[in-house]
C-alpha cells in the first residue's frame, strides 16, 4: 500500500528502531526492495535520488514504476524523493505521486536551508506529502578524514531553531556517516545524536549508511535515528554477486545481481532492529 512516511516514522522512532531507505535505480532494484519488505512484512521507505545518483530512470519513469509497486504491495510503502536540491524537481515528484520529499539545502547558509525548506514544507503540506530536510552537511566517503573537526557535526541549537522555523516533518543530521565508502574508519558522535535526539520531537535520519560498521548503525537505530539511507552497498552487491556468481547467460546475471541486493536489505533490517 502506498502511503506517506509520517507515521510508519513515528512507530520506528517510538519503537527504537530504524526504517531501511534504500534508493532503487532501475526496475529491477525497486522490485527487490519491494519483495524483500514483503517477505519480511515489515514498512519501507523506497527512496530515488533523481539529481545525484547515476540512475538508469527518469523522475516521471521512476514514480511509474515506484507507484506501481507501492500500490500493489501488501506492506506500507512510502515513496521518497532523496536529496531533492531544486524546487522544481521536488513540485514534480508530488505531481508524480511521492509521498514523502527531501529538500536538501544543507550545502546553504543556515538561513537560506530555513527559506528553501519553508517553501517546500507549504507546498509538500498543501498536497498531503511530507518532508524531510538536512542540517549540518553529511559529505562524501571519498574526503572523508578520521580527525574529523566538530564543525561537520549538526549543532543542537541550529537543529532546534530550524524544526521551529521550518516545520519539518524529519530531520537528516550530520553525526560523522558519509555518502559512499569511506577514506578511513567512520567516527560517529553518539553524545551529539542523544543530545538531538533529547532536544527534538521529530524523526531523525542518517545518510550514507554504507559501509558505516553494523555496530554502529546498530547504535544509530537504537539510540535515536528512525530512518537510514543506503545506496552504495546495494550497487556493489548487485555487482559483486553478478561478477562472482559465473552467470551462464544474462537472464541468470540480472538473478544474481536482485538477489545480492535483496542480501544486503535483509541484513539491513536486522542491523536496525527492525527484525530479529
Ligand atoms: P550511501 O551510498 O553511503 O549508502 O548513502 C546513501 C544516502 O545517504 C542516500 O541518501
Amino acid at each position: 500500500m502506498l502511503v506517506t512516511s509520517k507515521e510508519m516514522l513515528e512507530r520506528a522512532k517510538a519503537g527504537g528502531y530504524a526504517l531501511v531507505a534504500p534508493d532503487y535505480y532501475d526496475n529491477n532494484s525497486c522490485r527487490a526492495f519491494v519483495q524483500v519488505a514483503e517477505e519480511l512484512n515489515q514498512p519501507l521507505v523506497l527512496s530515488f535520488a533523481a539529481e545525484t545518483h547515476d540512475s538508469m530512470l527518469s523522475l516521471e519513469e521512476a514514480a511509474l514504476i515506484g507507484r506501481y509497486y507501492a500500490e500493489t504491495s501488501k506492506v506500507d510503502i512510502a515513496l521518497h524523493l532523496d536529496h531533492g536540491t531544486k524546487f522544481d524537481t521536488i513540485k514534480k515528484a508530488i505531481a508524480y505521486g511521492f509521498t514523502s520529499v527531501m529538500i536538501d539545502a544543507s550545502s546553504c547558509d543556515f538561513e537560506e536551508n530555513v527559506r528553501r525548506t519553508k517553501e517546500v514544507v507549504e507546498y509538500a503540506h498543501a498536497r498531503g506529502v511530507v518532508v524531510e530536510a538536512e542540517i549540518g552537511h553529511v559529505g562524501s566517503g571519498e574526503t572523508y578524514s578520521t580527525s574529523q573537526d566538530d564543525s561537520i557535526y549538526t549543532e543542537v541549537e541550529d537543529a532546534k531553531r530550524f524544526v521551529e522555523l521550518t516545520g519539518v516533518d524529519s530531520l537528516a543530521i550530520s553525526i560523522g556517516t558519509a555518502h559512499g565508502h569511506y577514506k578511513g574508519t567512520p567516527v560517529i558522535n553518539f553524545e551529539r545524536l542523544h543530545e538531538i535526539r533529547d532536544a527534538l520531537d521529530i524523526p531523525l535520519v542518517l545518510h550514507g549508511g554504507s559501509s558505516s560498521g553494523d555496530e554502529n548503525l546498530r547504535r544509530c537505530a537504537t539510540e535515536g535515528i528512525s530512518k537510514i539511507n543506503v545506496f552504495t552497498d546495494f550497487v556493489v552487491a548487485a555487482f559483486e554477486a553478478a561478477k562472482n556468481g559465473n552467470p551462464k547467460d544474462w537472464f541468470e546475471l540480472l538473478h544474481m545481481s536482485d538477489e545480492g541486493i535483496k542480501n544486503v536489505l535483509r541484513h539491513y533490517y536486522r542491523v536496525f532492529n527492525c527484525v530479529e
